[in-house]
């Protein structure tokens, strides 16, 4: 036992892991039991056959590994010695090696074999892989299964994934931004430039490695021409060195018309001979310098993007001209299926966004080149909180694909809510299209290429970390990277498997701390679902803006097409055949039969699919009307839930974990308010039908500001209307100080004071609250949320615990404004105490 504690407090500093830096590869100390049920299975001795770098890599992970989690220090040997080893390599090393064993051939590129075995008496753990690169990923396997209290003792498993092409696409800009992240800026681009520092990029491939992710693309979808210019060549080379040791392949996203913005030719044709050309002497210049590049990723025609309409060429064109330059060098490209016009007519019941990606690329099937790849993104819009899954996964039968999952939580939230969305992946994943001739033809097997035995296919994951210590600004958010990773090596795991290993790995194996956060994550997308969009009404959020916060009609009288159609009768958007834009057309006759009737379309997709009467009876025998008010009280009361589930798991996670969290899931609870009253109280007054249990638009506990005596604020109306309580807001004039002082009626107690007030992201506005003369708390209002409006993404709530109040007190809020920001406010709530949350 002492020998060891002292190894365990040799270790390097593990302790920074709890930055979240080092996600679920921790390798943190496992508990008395689990460590000494190791001991015996456990060789003393690591042999590594050759020095290819993923083989390193897999020899210098199980040392940290079994150093970490069980405090022993491995000796590193050439041969296996008469005390019997662990021993990593490819499979054909490992032949040669241990010729007795009997190892299964041809698993396939990726795949790795576990096995233990006696040789010469002595007990050996085989970690083979197909190649290096699955050497590598079955180190990551075994490690797991250490870090999980799996057993060790007898392995014989062969794990082969299950699609060839496993890649993430990071949307950074060259400046060092990142479009649509959340975790803080580029970790690969800075100021144009690739980034001296590729620290952390090593350490980030190093975790998706340990899912099997090899491929990357390290720019936006809306690429800047200038990644593919000769000068920066030697930079992005940097890159894919420090990825290459990882098995991981480097991508780059490209704009349609570089030939002629960086090539200076006269044209970006994809049938004219120069621009041919072109393309080729890129690819062949990359290779020289990438020789295991892997491939562009493209963007056309598609949200102001050029494209090959500009000269009257299909999507086919513009794949297979780059794709014949990738080609010889065995490179892919991934055309993206994301292709729709945002100037569509609102006012045409026909137009359908929902649409355009079947009837884009459905007639040009057939047509692409056996390298080129169509990319299509999980739902038919664009990563909503809720869509069927996308019909065109159905349609190309001659065309290799992917899907496309998005990791980084662009309407889901912002990693400012904690949203799991590995359920919702698995369900498109698991959807049958009822296509094909073979049985059953789930999303998953089709862009596998198993449906219709297309060469290769596969899983994207538009990931977008970032320096932030943990990757995401958001610990819980990391279970999307993890669980992507997993789903598109195993997508026949399900949600809960998944959500356990996570939580194993990344906070231990506590059964209170694994029971609290798998419920917690399984539950969150259906919770973040009830209080944002339920029923198919996708994400109600600022459509045109920083799709964050809450704005109820955003989506509606412009062409981006994410219409609702809601108005004072009903809800919804008629897609059927007979009625409606025809878009359930695009399925086969047994999805399209189930869609088109009111009576099979399920109800979490009803308003996706028609267009209903608030009165309109769901399965569940509630009308539409009340089911939305009822989700959003329901979602907001489940993430109060998290907070208090969360905050009993003190003690048991380390303390800077458990403070983020906590603070995260504090927030996101106030958020979950301002969603709930913003949208419920828009379709309140839409339809003029009242909540049939009277919460909506009725706050006993709330007092407006609008209504408090002011002292130099002003009434200021909020846009939009729903996101603020009452009437609007009150906001004092720049270089003042302001004050507004509300009175409080009830009985004399200790109460809970709730302030919601505005942050915008222009200045850091102080406040100061007092009941009668005393100050109760202070605190700057200095969130840097994308907004400089007063709205739902500004809307912020501070809770005030425990406070003793005299009947008749006054309650005052002093507001100092700073820069565009105006310490504005909404309304104040008394409540009693620990019932604050609501
Ligand atoms: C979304 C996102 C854009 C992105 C686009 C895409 O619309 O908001 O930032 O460029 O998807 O996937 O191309």
């Amino acid at each position: 036992m002492m020998r060891v504690l002292c190894f365990v407090l040799l270790l390097p500093a593990l302790a920074s892991a709890e930055t979240g830096e080092a996600a679920w590869l921790r390798y943190a100390p496992l508990a008395g039991n689990a460590a000494r049920r190791d001991e015996s299975a456990l060789p003393r001795t690591l042999v590594a056959l050759g020095d290819a770098a993923p083989i390193l890599k897999a020899r210098d992970e199980i040392v940290l590994g079994v150093r970490g989690m069980l405090g022993r220090e491995l000796t590193i040997a050439a041969q296996v010695p008469a005390g019997g080893a662990i021993v990593v390599g490819t499979l054909a090393r490992v032949r040669d090696a241990l010729p007795q064993l009997d190892l299964r051939d041809g698993i396939g590129p990726d795949g790795f074999r576990l096995k233990t075995a006696l040789h010469n008496g002595a007990r050996v753990i085989v970690i083979a892989g197909e190649s290096e690169r699955g050497a590598l990923y079955g180190a990551f396997a075994w490690l797991r299964r250490i870090a999980t209290n799996e057993a060790i003792a007898t392995l014989d498993e062969t794990q082969v994934p299950y699609a060839p092409l496993r890649w993430v696409n990071e949307w950074n800009n060259i400046d060092g931004s990142i479009e649509r992240g959340y975790g803080g800026r580029s970790i690969f681009w800075d100021a144009g430039h690739i980034r001296q520092d590729l620290s952390r990029v090593a350490e980030y491939g190093r975790l998706l490695a340990s899912l099997g992710i090899n491929g990357i693309s390290i720019n936006s979808v809306n690429a800047n021409p200038v990644v593919l210019s000769p000068e920066l060549l030697p930079e992005v080379v940097r890159v894919a060195e420090v990825l290459r040791p990882w098995g991981i392949r480097l991508a780059l996203a490209i704009d349609f018309g570089s030939p002629q913005s960086l090539g200076k030719l006269p044209t970006y044709d994809p049938l004219d001979p120069s621009v041919i050309a072109w393309w080729k002497a890129r690819a062949d210049d990359i290779y020289k310098a990438i020789p295991d590049f892997g491939g562009f990723v493209l963007k056309a025609d598609s949200e102001g993007r050029v494209g090959p309409s500009a000269y009257g060429r299909t999507h086919a064109d513009a794949a297979n001209v780059v794709a014949r330059a990738l080609a010889p060098h065995g490179g892919v490209i991934f055309y993206r299926g994301f292709v729709y016009d945002h100037h569509m007519d609102w006012n045409n019941p026909k137009n359908d966004r929902a649409r355009a990606a079947y009837d884009n690329f459905h007639p040009l099937d057939g047509q692409f080149d056996e390298n080129a790849i169509v990319q299509i993104k999980h739902g038919p819009i664009d990563f909503q909180v809720r869509e069927p899954a996308s019909p065109l996964v159905g349609a190309l039968e001659r065309t290799n694909e992917a899907i496309e999952l998005q990791i980084t939580q662009e309407y889901m939230g912002q990693a400012r809510h904690t949203v799991f969305l590995v359920p919702m992946w698995k369900e498109t994943l698991d959807f049958d299209l009822h296509v094909g001739a073979g049985g059953p033809s789930p999303v998953k097997a089709i862009v596998a290429g198993r449906t219709f035995h297309r060469p290769t296919g596969g899983f994207v994951g538009v990931s977008n970390v970032g320096l932030a210590p943990n990757w995401f600004n958001n610990h819980l958010s990391q279970a999307n990277l993890y669980g992507f990773g997993r789903l598109a090596w195993n997508p026949d795991l399900t949600s809960r498997q998944i959500a356990g290993e996570w939580t194993r790995l990344t906070f231990g194996n506590d059964p209170r701390v694994l029971e609290t956060v798998t419920r917690i994550q399984l539950d969150s997308w259906r919770t973040y679902e009830n209080y944002t969009g339920p029923l198919g009404l996708q994400t109600l959020t600022d459509i045109v803006g920083n799709h964050y916060g809450v704005a109820v009609e955003a989506s509606e009288r412009n062409g981006w097409g994410q219409w609702h159609r809601a108005d004072e009768k009903g809800v919804g958007m008629d897609r059927n055949v007979v009625t409606g834009t025809g878009f359930i057309g695009q399925y086969s006759p047994p999805v399209r039969a189930m869609y088109e009737s009111l009576e099979s379309c399920p109800d979490e997709l009803l308003l996706f699919m028609h267009h209903v009467p608030y009165t309109h009876r769901l399965h569940s025998g509630k009308t539409v009307l009340q089911h939305i008010y009822d989700s959003h009280y329901d979602g907001a009361a489940a993430v109060a839930g998290y907070l208090r589930d969360w905050s009993a798991l003190k003690g048991r996670v380390d303390d800077p974990r458990f403070e983020d969290v906590r603070a995260q899931l504090e927030y996101q609870a106030g958020q979950a308010i301002v969603w709930r009253d913003a949208v419920t109280r828009w379709f309140h007054r839409a339809s003029g039908i009242a909540d049939t249990t009277g919460r909506v638009d009725n706050y006993p506990d709330r007092i407006e500001a609008e209504g408090a005596q002011l002292n130099g604020y002003l009434v200021k109306a909020v846009t939009p209307w729903e996101t603020a309580s009452g009437t609007g807001g009150i906001e004092c004039p720049p270089s003042a100080s302001c004050a507004a002082q509300f009175k409080y009626a009830g009985p004399s107690g200790t109460r809970d004071i709730v302030v919601q007030y505005f942050d915008v992201n222009t200045g850091a506005a102080r406040f100061r609250l007092r009941a009668g003369d005393r100050v109760i708390g202070e605190w700057t209002a200095s969130d840097r949320l994308a907004t400089r409006r007063l709205d739902g993404s500004s809307s912020s709530r501070r809770i005030f615990t425990a406070v003793a109040l005299k009947s008749g007190d006054t309650i005052t809020i002093e507001g100092i404004p700073d820069g565009g920001e105006t310490a504005a406010l909404d309304y104040i709530e008394i409540q009693q105490t620990g019932r604050s949350i609501r």
